[in-house]
C-alpha cells in the first residue's frame, strides 16, 4: 500500500458509513486530536441534558418516588443493553460497583464453587488491579491457593500453548483480560473457555477494553463470568459504574462474597437474615449510582443502531490505516510496534513503543508544541497507545497524529519536556 495522503484520509471520512455518529459527541476544540477514547471516552452530546433531566425531574420533582419509576430497574435494563452488544442473554448482565469490585465478587464466588481446586491462572499482561484483586483473595482465603501469572514471551501476547500447559485439573479459575490494556492483544474467548472447561476450570473475562469496540459473544463462547467498565468505549464518563455478567445456569450456584441489601432476595422487607437474591440480582451490593449511570445509555443506543460488526470493521480499517502510516513514517525514527500485527488478534488501539515515549507523549499533548495538540496515552515503560473509537475517530485525525509524532521526533521537540510523571498518566 502506498503512503496515504491527507486528501485520501478526508475522502475516507466522507465515505465512512459511521460518520454521522461523530456529531453526537461534544467536540469543542477542532484542533485537538483525541486518541484516548480507549481510556476515557468522549462526552455524548446529549448526556448533559440527560443528566440534568434525571437530576431536575426524577430527583428534583419526583424525589423518592423515582425509585419505583425507573431508578430501581435501571441497573438491569442497562445491563440488558450491554448484554445485547456482548452476546449475552437478558438477565445475565447488570450494572454494579467498579470493575475491580465486580472482579473481586465474581472471582470469590468462583473459588467458593470450585472448592478443592487450588490454582488461579492469569498473565502478566493483565491489568494490575485485576492481579491485585486475585493476590488479595489468595491471602484472604488463607494462602491456600496458588496464583500462577503466565509470562508473555514477547511482551505483547500469550500463546494458546502456554495456557494449555498451565490449566490442569487443579485449576479453579482462569482470569484474563479479553483485550489486554497495553498491547491490545485479544484472546480467542471461545478457544480459551473450551480449554478451561475441559479441565473443569471456570473463566472470568475482563471486557473493559472490548466492550463497545469489538464484537463479543459471551453465550457463543459459553463464557462463565465477565466484568467490564463503561467509561472507555461506552463513554459513560469518569467513574461511571461497571458491569458484570454471570451465565444464567451458574447464577444460582454462585454467591457474592459481599452480602449487601441490593443483592438480597427482598431488600425492602428489611429482614435481618440475608437470603441471596434471584438470578443476577444477587451480585448487586448497595444502592446503584443512578446519576452516574445516565450517560452510558446514549452510546449503547448508538452501538446497537450501528451494529458491532460495522463498528469492528471501521476499527480494523482505521488500525490498518494507522499501521501503514506508522510503518512508513515512524518505524524509521525509533518507534517499534507494541501490538500484534495480525488484525484479528488485537482490539481497538495500537501501541507504539519508543525509548522516549513519555516525553513524546508530553510534547504531543502540549498545545504550544508542533502544529496540533494530540492526546494519546502513555503506558510504562515505553508505550504510546493510540485509541480508535469508531463512533468518533476520523482518518484525518489519525493522519495528523502520525504526522505530528514524526515532526516531534525529527525536530527533537520532546527534549523540552521533563521525565517527571503526573499522578495520572
Ligand atoms: C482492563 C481493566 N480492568 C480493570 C480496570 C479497573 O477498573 P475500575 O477502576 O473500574 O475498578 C481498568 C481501568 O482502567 C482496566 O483498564
Amino acid at each position: 500500500m502506498t503512503l496515504p495522503t491527507l486528501d485520501q484520509a478526508r475522502e475516507l471520512d466522507r465515505k465512512d458509513p459511521l460518520r454521522q455518529y461523530r456529531e453526537q459527541f461534544r467536540i469543542t476544540d477542532h484542533r485537538l486530536i483525541y486518541l484516548d477514547g480507549n481510556s476515557l471516552g468522549r462526552l455524548p452530546e446529549k448526556a448533559p441534558g440527560d443528566i440534568a433531566d434525571t437530576v431536575e425531574q426524577t430527583w428534583g420533582d419526583r424525589l423518592i418516588r423515582s425509585w419505583n419509576e425507573g431508578w430501581y430497574t435501571r441497573s438491569y435494563s442497562l445491563g440488558n443493553s450491554i448484554a445485547a452488544i456482548t452476546g449475552a442473554s437478558e438477565g445475565e448482565v447488570v450494572i454494579s460497583d467498579t470493575t475491580s469490585v465486580n472482579l473481586y465478587k465474581l472471582a470469590a464466588a468462583a473459588l467458593k464453587r470450585q472448592q478443592g481446586k487450588k490454582k488461579i491462572i492469569t498473565d502478566n499482561l493483565n491489568f494490575p488491579s485485576d492481579i491485585y484483586i486475585l493476590q488479595g483473595l489468595v491471602e484472604q482465603l488463607g494462602d491456600d491457593h496458588e496464583l500462577v501469572v503466565l509470562e508473555s514471551r514477547d511482551g505483547m501476547t500469550i500463546q494458546a500453548g502456554q495456557l494449555e500447559e498451565a490449566i490442569d485439573d487443579d485449576t479453579a479459575l482462569v482470569s484474563l483480560s479479553h483485550v489486554v490494556f497495553k498491547s491490545a492483544f485479544m484472546y480467542d474467548m471461545k478457544t480459551v473457555t473450551e480449554m478451561a472447561h475441559r479441565k473443569g476450570a471456570m473463566v472470568l473475562w475482563d471486557l473493559s477494553h472490548s466492550v463497545g469496540a469489538v464484537p463479543v459473544d459471551l453465550n457463543g463462547a459459553a463464557a462463565d463470568l465477565a466484568v467490564g467498565c463503561t467509561y472507555k468505549y461506552l463513554n459513560g464518563g469518569p467513574g461511571a459504574p461497571a458491569f458484570l455478567y454471570v451465565r444464567k445456569d451458574l447464577q444460582e450456584q454462585l454467591h457474592s462474597p459481599i452480602w449487601g441489601w441490593f443483592g438480597e432476595l427482598s431488600p425492602f422487607e428489611f429482614g435481618l437474615g440475608y437470603r441471596p437474591g434471584k438470578g443476577i440480582s444477587r451480585f448487586l451490593t448497595g444502592t446503584p449510582p443512578v446519576i452516574a449511570m445516565v450517560p452510558v445509555e446514549r452510546t449503547l443506543q448508538m452501538l446497537t443502531e450501528a451494529g458491532m460488526d460495522q463498528v469492528r470493521r471501521k476499527s480494523m480499517d482505521q488500525l490498518a490505516f494507522l499501521e501503514t502510516l506508522a510503518a512508513s513514517c515512524l518505524y524509521n525514527i525509533g518507534f517499534s510496534p507494541g501490538s500484534p500485527s495480525e488484525s484479528d488478534r488485537r482490539g481497538s488501539h495500537l501501541s507504539l513503543r519508543h525509548p522516549e515515549a513519555f516525553r513524546i507523549s508530553q510534547a504531543l499533548t502540549d498545545p504550544g508544541t508542533g502544529n496540533f495538540q494530540v492526546i494519546p496515552d502513555f503506558r510504562e515503560p515505553d508505550n504510546i497507545r493510540l485509541g480508535i473509537s469508531p463512533l468518533y475517530t476520523t482518518y484525518e485525525e489519525i493522519f495528523l497524529a502520525v504526522q505530528e509524532m514524526q515532526v516531534i521526533v525529527q525536530k527533537e521537540l520532546f527534549l523540552d519536556f521533563r521525565e517527571e510523571r503526573g499522578a495520572v498518566t
